[in-house]
């Protein structure tokens, strides 16, 4: 089983940094293909915790290579800071490979991000304010600057010149924009300090400084620079497995996601060919990984949002608080109309379900397995129409709960028969069978259901 592709089934933050480092295990190569600094994975190993943004989840073992793929977007700072902070905890990094094709993103990448929800308001998407979005628009427009670039300073230079003059135009358009809305809104608008702000050069915007300040970064990561897809190709050749480590999530996918309110790459398994270079036939499998009940951080539909106690019951038991910008999770029952979509849309061939200890103590067990418009029209697919998405009413499955405490449980057989039929609900549902279940947030604390994969590491 040489190809391996790990990814998100709902809105993020399912568990998928814990499930990569554990099928890391039987893995030689562990290579994140899409996304960014957006990402926060996290691992825990005898009660010390890890949070990756860039890194790949397969790091806390010293023999693997991990790779940031070609489809990634990334901020040279923030890699550097991760690589310094586990550097200092003792882990060794010399694996980790950057993919030369990565792009990189750029302060102005940034500010325009902020900018830009700023501009929005009310209806802002809630994106992480890391610069994912206009980065990859960069791309796109074949403005991007590259890990690659970072090599050549004379290179870099004319490079972001292009890339930078119409990025200053842009957000003094913006800043001028918001004075105009701040003044509209009656909230007294200093006249001479604020067009001082508004036309100043802002100092992070400075061309030379950038030149220079992203040419040190180069040096630094020099050494991991690669050719990353190379890397996948020999490993698979070889017959050894490789796992790509999705990011995000299928629901925050930009072409089947609930657009607007998604991210601006593919999470979906098929974009693990793109962003790391190898092809379809090299992928065995699609693990999917799904929480026991959803959530979902920034704005958009989410049809069995809860706000009620059950919903509270998740936010504090599952400590429903974002790994990157720690803001609170919203919280809500398990969609199995959406969960089926995920599972089509990546054809995966097995599903995790995490944090399933979380439901312990909750009451009975709800699950949404289709939709009510307001007219009254029924859905069993995830509907496409964004107006019936935003309105549309779950319609729920009540199943029996369970209060025992299940964190200590190791097999299936230990677990209530309760929580055995949720589960059972949820795969014959998806039409996918669950291989593992998460019980805890330690790596330890798992159910292997039908074995551990037999993966080949060497
Ligand atoms: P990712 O972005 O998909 O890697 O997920 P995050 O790391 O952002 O969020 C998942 C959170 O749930 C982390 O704090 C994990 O430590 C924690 N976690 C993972 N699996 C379990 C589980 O089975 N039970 C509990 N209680 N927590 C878990
Ligand atoms: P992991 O990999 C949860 C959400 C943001 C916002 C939308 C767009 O940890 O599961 P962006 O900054 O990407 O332009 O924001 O996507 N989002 C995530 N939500 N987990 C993530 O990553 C996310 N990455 C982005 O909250 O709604
Ligand atoms: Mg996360």
């Amino acid at each position: 089983m040489p190809g391996l592709v790990i990814v998100g089934a709902q809105w993020g933050d399912e568990g998928k940094g814990k499930v990569t480092d554990l099928l890391a295990e039987g893995a030689t190569t562990i290579v994140r293909f899409q996304g960014g600094n957006n990402a926060g994975h996290t691992i825990v190993r005898d009660g010390e915790e890890f949070k990756f943004h860039l890194i790949p989840s397969g790091i806390l073992y010293p023999d693997k290579i991990c790779a940031i793929g070609n489809g990634v977007v990334m901020d040279p700072r923030i890699l550097l800071g991760e690589i310094d902070g586990l550097k200092r905890r003792g882990v060794d990094v010399g694996n980790l490979r950057i993919s030369a094709n990565a792009h990189l993103i750029m302060p102005y990448h940034v500010l325009l991000d902020t900018a830009g929800e700023v501009k929005l308001g009310k209806l802002s998407i809630g994106t992480t304010r890391r610069g994912i979005g206009p980065c990859y628009a960069d791309k796109a427009l074949r403005l991007g600057i590259r890990v690659q670039d970072l090599l050549d300073e004379k290179i870099l230079r004319k490079k972001i010149m292009a890339a930078l003059e119409p990025k200053q135009q842009a957000l003094r358009e913006l800043s001028v924009q918001r004075r105009k809305l701040r003044k509209e809104a009656g909230e007294g608008v200093r006249e001479g300090a604020d067009q001082t702000v508004a036309e100043a050069p802002d100092p992070r915007l400075d061309l030379h400084a950038m030149t220079e300040e992203f040419a040190g970064y180069g040096h630094r990561l020099e050494p991991h620079i690669a050719d990353t897809a190379h890397l996948c190709w020999e490993a698979l050749d070889g017959g050894q497995t490789v796992l790509f480590e999705g990011a995000q999530a299928t629901l925050l996918d930009l072409d089947h996601g609930t657009y607007p309110f998604v991210t601006s790459s593919n999470p979906i398994a098929g974009a693990a060919c793109v962003g790391a270079g190898v092809g379809p036939t090299d992928i065995d499998e699609v693990w999917g990984v799904a929480k026991a009940y959803a959530t979902r951080v920034g704005a958009g539909p989410f049809p069995t949002e809860l706000e009620d106690e059950a919903g509270r019951h998740m936010l504090e038991r599952g400590r429903e608080f974002g790994t990157t910008t720690g803001r609170e999770r919203r919280c809500g029952w398990m969609d199995l109309v959406a969960l089926r979509y995920a599972v089509r849309l990546n054809r995966m061939s097995a599903l995790t379900i995490t944090k399933l200890d979380v439901l312990s103590g909750i009451g009975s067990l709800k699950v949404a397995v289709r939709y009510r418009s307001k007219e009254g029209a029924v859905f069993d697919e995830f509907p496409y129409h964004q107006s019936i998405l935003h309105s549309a009413e779950p319609e729920y499955e009540e199943l029996p709960g369970f209060d025992a405490d299940i964190t200590g449980c190791r097999s299936e057989a230990e677990l209530p028969a309760a929580a055995r039929d949720y589960l059972g609900f949820i795969a014959e549902f998806a039409g996918v069978p669950i291989r593992l279940v998460g019980v805890g947030p330690s790596r330890d604390q798992v159910i292997w259901i039908g074995g551990e994969p037999s993966l080949r590491a060497a």
